[in-house]
């Protein structure tokens, strides 16, 4: 077993790690093996209050982080973006043993996160307004500002990641901050805290509190002081906060919730390409991916074809240690395992056709083998509902028509794929699938500089790129009025 050192553990605020006010704490655990890493300090209403006003403080208009020039911000991001690299190896190691994705895959996710601190980092000094030729002797302008103190709520699956979707574009637009990481993965958001302050951010621009949904979450929503609140994670909660977001104030929101995408496989596809395309889709983090591409439509020429493939592939997924080279680890925790494992018998007697796995894998940890359901109908609730595990189904069809409205036919609307050769035919699916993402021959591709988010019940807003920015801005209008010019 990797010995990993747990540093931090302790609520991030003002700068400073401090216990919580009640003192209590939460254990957080290994997936592996469900042994108890470490205890953490468990926030409630007092921290968030704490929190929130160093936030509120740090954003007053004379505070050194107000009156900073923006590239100085941008200059900070990219010293933070530094120190996260060169922990690039242990932030990794700590993000395995926190939630079981294989180590390598969790340092790309770290360089990934840098990529995109980076992004941000470079736009902090453009942010531009604009000039307008308003009716009446005026001069018309647009200041682009920050929308004030930002909850962000995050999920457990890319706990770094996320938390570079969330802090990078609010960072830039000059905002303060206040995350609260997913109970089931505190680990890193403390670690990247510490980086924080070493990058020499101002006290109260990030402060960090680990604690449950219900609690620190809750107070996050429902506080008076909290301008905005930027979320991920389950539709369930997404509309629990849209809700909190309006009571005491109307909250600014963003939320980027789950899917059920569509993957949509043309008679024309390379068999084997197109399978691995959709493997990959499916089973990425083991399932657990907002965007997952988990129903896979496959044209009635090649179907039987891709179906013996699917299954040969998922049969190779590598599961185990996620220390060692292995491209699965284990699920998230004891209440998803449980979950996923029913949403598995759901199918069975639903009628769908297991032909991998369908079952869990060992007697230790939260191990659940690779699953691919075939001959699957749009009804059944594996096709319907978010499963957020290791488990493919795949559809037949006969024509593109019809494979538009079925792939259409969900509450989501998060991302979508197409594997074909014809670019009409890439295209026209491209146009008329309605999601937030389409990948035309790949899958899951989500750059920096490219906007993420969901129709329908996915989301609301978007994160990444020039989109990602504007939703941590306010636009002001400033209108002058000019003396008025004799007539010629
Ligand atoms: P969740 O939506 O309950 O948790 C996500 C985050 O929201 C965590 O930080 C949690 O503490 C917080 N939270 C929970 N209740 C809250 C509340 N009332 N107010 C404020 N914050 C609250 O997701 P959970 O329970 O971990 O997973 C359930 C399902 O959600 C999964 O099966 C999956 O379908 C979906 N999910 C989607 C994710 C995505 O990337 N879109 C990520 C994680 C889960
Ligand atoms: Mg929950």
């Amino acid at each position: 077993m990797v010995k990993v050192d747990v540093k931090y553990t302790k609520l991030f605020i003002n700068n400073e790690f401090v216990d919580a006010v009640s003192k209590k704490t939460f254990p957080t655990i290994n997936p592996q093996d469900e042994t108890v890493i470490a205890q953490v300090a468990e926030g409630d209403k007092a921290d968030v209050d704490k929190a929130v006003a160093a936030a509120k403080k740090a954003f007053h208009r004379y505070s050194t982080w107000r009156t900073m020039d923006a590239s100085q911000r941008g200059l900070l991001m990219l010293k933070l973006a530094d120190l996260i690299e060169s922990q690039a190896r242990y932030l990794a190691e700590l993000e395995t043993l926190d939630c079981g994705k294989p180590v390598k895959e969790a340092e790309f996710e770290v360089y990934y996160a840098v990529t995109v601190l980076r992004y941000y980092a470079g736009k902090a000094d453009k942010i531009l307004g604009s000039t307008i030729p308003a009716d009446g002797e005026v001069l018309s302008f647009t200041l682009k500002e920050p929308v004030g103190v930002c909850a962000q709520i995050i999920p457990w699956n890319y706990p770094i990641p996320m938390m570079s979707w969330k802090i990078a574009p609010a960072l830039a637009a000059g905002c303060t901050l206040i995350v609260k990481p997913a109970e089931q993965t505190p680990l890193t958001a403390l670690a990247v805290a510490a980086l924080v302050k070493e990058a020499g951010f101002p006290p109260g621009v990030i402060n960090v509190i680990p604690g449950y949904g219900p609690t620190a979450g809750a107070a996050l929503t429902h506080h008076p002081n909290v301008d905005k609140v930027a979320f991920t994670g389950s539709t369930e909660v997404g509309r629990i906060i849209l809700g909190a977001a309006s009571t005491v104030n109307l909250k600014r929101v963003t939320l980027e919730l789950g899917g059920k995408s569509p993957l949509v496989v043309f008679n024309d596809a390379d068999v084997e390409k197109a399978a691995q395309i959709a493997h990959a889709a499916a089973f990425a983090n083991a399932g657990q991916c907002c965007c997952a591409g988990t129903r896979t439509y496959v044209q009635s020429g090649i179907y039987d074809q891709f179906v013996q493939k699917a299954a040969e592939i998922a049969k190779k997924r590598s599961v185990g240690n996620p220390f060692d080279d292995v491209q699965q680890g284990p699920q998230i925790d004891k209440d998803m395992y449980t979950r996923v494992l029913e949403y598995i018998e759901a199918g069975k007697a639903s009628g769908a056709k297991c032909i991998a796995g369908g079952e869990k894998m060992g007697n230790k940890g939260f191990y659940i083998k690779p699953t691919v359901f075939a001959d699957v109908k749009d009804d059944m609730k594996i096709a319907r509902e978010e499963i957020f595990g290791p488990v493919q189904s795949i559809f037949k069809f006969d024509t593109f028509e019809e494979v538009i409205d079925r792939a259409n036919d969900s509450n989501y609307g998060l991302g979508a794929g197409v594997v074909t050769n014809d670019i009409t035919t890439a295209l026209t699916f491209a146009k008329q699938i309605r999601s937030g993402s389409v990948w035309i021959n790949t899958y899951d591709h989500v750059t920096s500089q490219t906007p993420f988010g969901g129709f329908k019940d996915s989301g609301l807003g978007r994160e990444l790129g020039e989109e990602g920015i504007n939703q941590y801005l306010e636009c002001k209008t400033v209108t002058l009025s000019l003396p008025k010019v004799p007539q010629l």
